[in-house]
């Protein structure tokens, strides 16, 4: 390798969707391997609308690794990205390209660079997810460019040491994060509960309230939860097991109205135990701006409109969920239930209107693309 090294580049493409969790994961039993207090189900969306596409490049040019997230340089140093560039670095075979004449040897990748590009199609830190898609894309690409000879589930164990509901993204359709048990995290990995294909009549919406980062991340959020609150204990070992269960049932049996009962239930119980933790977080409702408040006013809004629409039609036609910030995600039963919430939603939050709701996005479940 040394002696036809410089002056070549090989890189790789891949674009990774972000995914919305339904049954919310919130605490860690492992703050470095990224180990849950609790399985998740989330699903994947449209990379169409909502995805991360990163580019990874190798040469012997590069001195050190170095990424660009959204065209600015960030730092590599921090322990996510060190954990998942090792964890590939490790698993790296052979690669060769006899047009471009390379030949790189499994040790050979232990002393090349990479550069990173990293381009999110939405708002970054936002809550919606964008780490999810970025570390699953990131972890995506360079198994790719490495020859790494593993399983998108043995790779979804890597994605979830760069952040934890980055695993999720790395399956299309519905998908579970298997807390697990080994101390190691071998067994805490995302498992495709069925792909895109499966009930692909629903339709969701994302109301993009704010495109600012949220003032409480998710990592610091959930670890103050874990030390004070007195709820998450019951929710993560009463309360979860038992939804998850019923999750994957009425996922199976496309069974909406239990799929809406448990999502709007699950994220009104994260939010409690957010409201539960010293201080408390608001993520729905921030008060510390007067323009902010008016959002989190809009939010309760959303919930009130959609909680008596579901009742006047006497089974759920939408369901809603909301992350850690403060768009609101809208999951509707139908192309038909999804026209009639976004007349709602034009007609109570018009945009370009004095309310700060003013994008929609609307997409399909989708699956992972590989674009490399
Ligand atoms: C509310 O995966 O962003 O979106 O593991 O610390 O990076 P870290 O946290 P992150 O938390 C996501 C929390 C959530 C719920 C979910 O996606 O399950």
């Amino acid at each position: 390798m040394a002696e036809q090294s410089k002056k070549w580049v090989l890189m790789v493409t891949a674009q990774t969707p972000t995914n919305i969790a339904v049954i919310k994961y919130w605490g860690k039993r492992d703050e470095n391997l990224i180990l849950a207090i609790n399985d998740s189900i989330s699903v994947t969306l449209d990379p169409a609308h909502l995805c991360t596409t990163t580019t990874v490049a190798v040469s012997p040019d590069f001195d050190e690794d170095r990424m660009w997230l959204n065209g600015k340089e960030i730092s590599l140093a921090g322990g996510r990205y060190q954990n998942c560039l090792r964890e590939i670095r490790a698993r790296a075979s052979d690669v060769e390209d006899e047009k471009k004449g390379i030949k790189i040897t499994k040790n050979d990748w232990q002393n090349l660079h990479v550069h990173v590009a990293s381009y999110n199609n939405f708002p970054t830190a936002a809550g919606l997810a964008s780490s999810a898609a970025g570390f699953a894309c990131l972890v995506f690409s360079l198994a790719k460019l490495m020859n790494v000879q593993e399983d998108n589930g043995r790779l979804s164990a890597i994605a979830r040491q760069g952040s934890g509901s980055a695993c999720r993204s790395l399956f299309g359709g519905f998908v579970k994060w298997v807390m697990g048990k080994e101390e190691d995290g071998s067994d805490s990995i995302a498992v495709p509960l069925v792909d895109e294909k499966h009930w692909d009549e629903l339709v969701i919406i994302i109301a993009v309230v704010s495109s600012r980062q949220k003032e409480t991340s998710s990592t610091s959020g959930m670890r103050d939860t874990v030390e004070t609150s007195s709820l998450i204990e019951h929710r993560a070992k009463e309360v979860v097991p038992k939804r998850i269960i019923k999750m994957e049932e009425a996922i199976q049996n496309h069974d909406f109205p239990t799929f809406a009962q448990l999502t709007c239930s699950d994220s009104n119980q994260f939010h409690a135990v957010c409201m539960d933790t010293t201080p408390p977080i608001f993520y729905m409702n921030d008060t510390s701006h007067r323009q902010k408040v008016l959002m989190g006013c809009q939010l309760f809004r959303i919930i009130g409109c959609v909680e008596k629409w579901n009742r006047s039609e006497g089974t759920p036609q939408v369901a809603y969920t909301f992350d850690a910030g403060p768009n609101a995600v809208l999951i509707a039963r139908n192309r038909k239930a999804a026209t009639l919430m976004l007349q709602r939603l034009l007609f109570h939050f018009p945009p370009n209107s004095d309310t700060d709701l003013n994008s929609y996005v609307i997409g399909d479940k989708s699956i992972l693309k590989d674009a490399g």
